[in-house]
């Protein structure tokens, strides 16, 4: 994860100017209405020192008293409308910046390749998009305005001071450079500790994350335990960095805080010997000391508001660390848009390794050529971990090759429109994900409009294709929600689901990773029964792990050793290729789970059912 704390402050703000730009004119009201609020704070005082010095001195009419009181009190009032004003203005302006930005950076999150994601943890992101965002705002729309009207309102205080005597005005003057050698100071260790906290934050919401997602592999292994010591310590890390943010703070609050009150003290001494001598009037000496009093309150508030922008820079800094990671599988510079899609789908020479794998491992691919005609479904086999995946997510360019083409009808998939390939080609993996939504959605998510189809007509065929006519009978039907929120599927369920997905894109190009795996033999035989009928006409690559899948292809491909090994038909493949006849062996039509506790015995039956093979072979 890069690490740009060592920017500098007025970097990080620059990185946000674009969006403050837009509200700039009524960020400046708020903070004129703050500086309103505090410039009118500061005049109070200014009529104790003529009510003192004219209204209270003996022989006067009590006019003068009433007419003081009254000031004071729309003075007051004037300060509460204007605290008030400075909200108004600033609220929805900084909101919508933090809506903007959240979105962008969501969008950001989108665009991405998925080898960002393999990098980094769902926490970090998701503390990113939230509460970092949450930070900026709140510094946008109180901190820097009152960071701004504060400094403003000491200086104009001080110099009031000043004018109203200057021997005390130097005696807080020279109390205020302590104040900047301690700010200083405070402002290096909170910095660097507030990007420690903010980042620990986001480590814990992984945790949260994963032990949320993984609750059944918790539970069931009974390793609740270990996984809240790891969290204690984990949140207990956080907790230390808090408390050193928050002593940190509470060394630069003590001297904000104290230094003025010293003065004062010494002020008063000094003011009362002044006085005495007819240095300074009564009323001067109170009006100094009632101003004194308002900027103190300024003077105090700025530990945390400084606090509040150091925190708000590192938000800064942590969201543009995602926004500046760039998006390695983009668009074509000159998008060649492809005309009447036939669907010939070609592996030319295709390497592939991992970004971030180690220079000693070879590569996952390592010459793929393989050509599947269009329409053609062609079968992918291969031992456990031998690329599988890895060929087919290359396909809709989740990754992009290291060398080597991928090519569709002739042209190089890096040469299409990212939308365009993604509407030609449509994918089932794997690990079905589902979303929180309901079935409707999360099957029609990637389907285009077809003619003479209504979304219910493209819904209910692919339903009954991938055999998911359960979904009918849930609670509220296909409008019933599943995945994270809502009713939970069986894992044969949401893969027939995802299968129905695939299927309702109506793509040119299927791209199916061992869509059956879950299903039992009777529910596999009839999906397979009706996909053969969706795929004729469909170029589909499907990665089988049992004998019943392989059946679906026209041909089949052997991955081995990173190189198709071998294509042809089952029943060629199955006499000329020994590789072959021993992953298909392997390939279980049990579930796959137990594969490794009975490996041994399988090694005895595959013998066995070798010599058998060749036994009927000869005969
Ligand atoms: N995101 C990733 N980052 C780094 N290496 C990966 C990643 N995904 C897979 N690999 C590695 O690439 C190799 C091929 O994995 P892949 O998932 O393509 O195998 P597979 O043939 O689909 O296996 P299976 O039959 O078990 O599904 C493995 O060695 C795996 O460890
Ligand atoms: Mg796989």
């Amino acid at each position: 994860m890069a690490n740009t704390s060592n920017t500098t402050f007025l970097d990080s703000i620059r990185r946000v100017a674009p969006h403050v730009r837009p509200i700039l004119p009524r960020l400046l009201l708020g903070m004129f209405s703050a500086l309103a609020a505090s410039i009118v704070a500061l005049a109070i005082p200014q009529v104790y020192r003529i009510l003192i010095n004219t209204a209270l001195q003996p022989g006067t009419g009590s006019e003068g008293l009433w007419a003081a009181a009254a000031v004071v009190l729309v003075l007051g009032m004037l300060e509460a409308a204007f605290i008030a004003m400075r909200r108004q203005f600033v609220i929805v302006p900084a909101t919508t910046v933090e809506k903007t930005m959240r979105t962008a950076f969501y969008r950001h999150l989108q665009d991405l390749a998925v080898e960002f994601h393999d990098r980094w943890a769902s926490g970090q992101l998701l503390s990113r998009a939230m509460s970092d965002l949450n930070f900026m705002r709140r510094w946008m729309a109180f901190g820097a305005i009152m960071l701004v009207a504060t400094t403003l309102t000491v200086t104009i205080g001080v110099v009031l001071m000043f004018t109203l005597s200057w021997q005390l005005g130097l005696i807080f003057l020279a109390a205020a450079v302590p104040i900047m050698v301690v700010g200083f100071r405070f402002r290096r260790t909170y910095g660097l500790v507030s990007r420690r906290s903010q980042d620990q934050a986001g480590d814990l919401a992984t945790a949260v994350e994963e032990s949320v997602h993984g609750i059944r592999v918790l539970k069931a292994f009974g390793r609740g335990r270990e996984a809240l010591d790891a969290f204690a310590g984990q949140a207990a890390e956080l907790r230390e960095t808090e408390i050193h943010k928050a002593k940190s703070l509470a060394v630069f609050s003590l001297v904000v805080t104290l230094l003025p009150e010293l003065a004062l003290g010494t002020g008063l001494v000094v003011g009362v010997l002044l006085v005495a001598h007819d240095g300074l009037s009564v009323g001067a000496l109170v009006a100094f000391f009632a101003t004194a009093a308002v900027v103190a309150g300024p003077v105090e508030a700025m530990g945390p508001l400084m606090a509040m922008t150091l925190t708000a820079k590192t938000a800064i800094d942590r969201h543009y660390e995602v926004m500046d990671a760039p998006n390695t599988i983009t668009d074509p510079a000159v998008p060649l848009e492809p005309t009447g899609v036939r669907g010939e789908l070609r592996f030319n020479g295709v390497r592939f390794r991992y970004p971030g794998t180690p220079a000693d491992r070879p590569d996952v691919l390592d010459g793929v050529d393989l050509a599947l005609r269009a329409g053609e479904t062609m079968a992918l086999v291969g031992v456990t971990g031998c690329g599988k995946t890895t060929l087919l997510s290359l396909v809709p360019r989740l990754y992009d090759v290291t060398a080597g083409s991928i090519t569709l009808d002739g042209t190089d998939l890096r040469d299409l429109p990212l939308d365009a390939l993604r509407t030609h080609v449509s994918v089932a993996f794997e690990d079905t994900t589902l979303f929180s939504d309901s079935v409707r959605e999360n099957v029609l998510l990637g389907a285009a409009t077809q003619p003479g189809m209504s979304d219910d007509d493209v819904l209910a065929r692919a339903l009954e294709v991938a055999q998911a006519g359960f979904a009918y009978t849930l609670p509220d039907g296909v409008d019933t929600l599943i995945g994270e929120e809502g009713l939970s599927l069986s894992g044969g369920q949401r893969q027939r689901i995802a299968l129905a997905r695939a299927i309702a894109a109506a793509p040119r190009v299927l791209v199916l990773d061992d869509p059956l795996s879950a299903l039992d033999v009777n529910t596999e035989e009839r999906v397979e029964a009706r996909l053969r009928a969706v795929l004729e006409g469909t170029t589909t690559l499907i990665v089988a792990h049992r004998p019943s899948t392989v059946a679906l292809a026209d041909r089949v491909a052997l991955l081995r050793d990173g190189r198709i090994d071998a294509v042809g038909t089952h029943s060629e493949l199955l006499a000329s290729n020994a590789h072959y006849r021993y992953v298909l062996a392997s390939l279980s039509e049990e579930p796959r789970d137990l594969d490794t506790e009975l490996e041994d015995k399988d090694d005895e039956l595959i013998r066995d059912w070798e010599a058998d093979e060749e036994q009927e072979a000869r005969a």
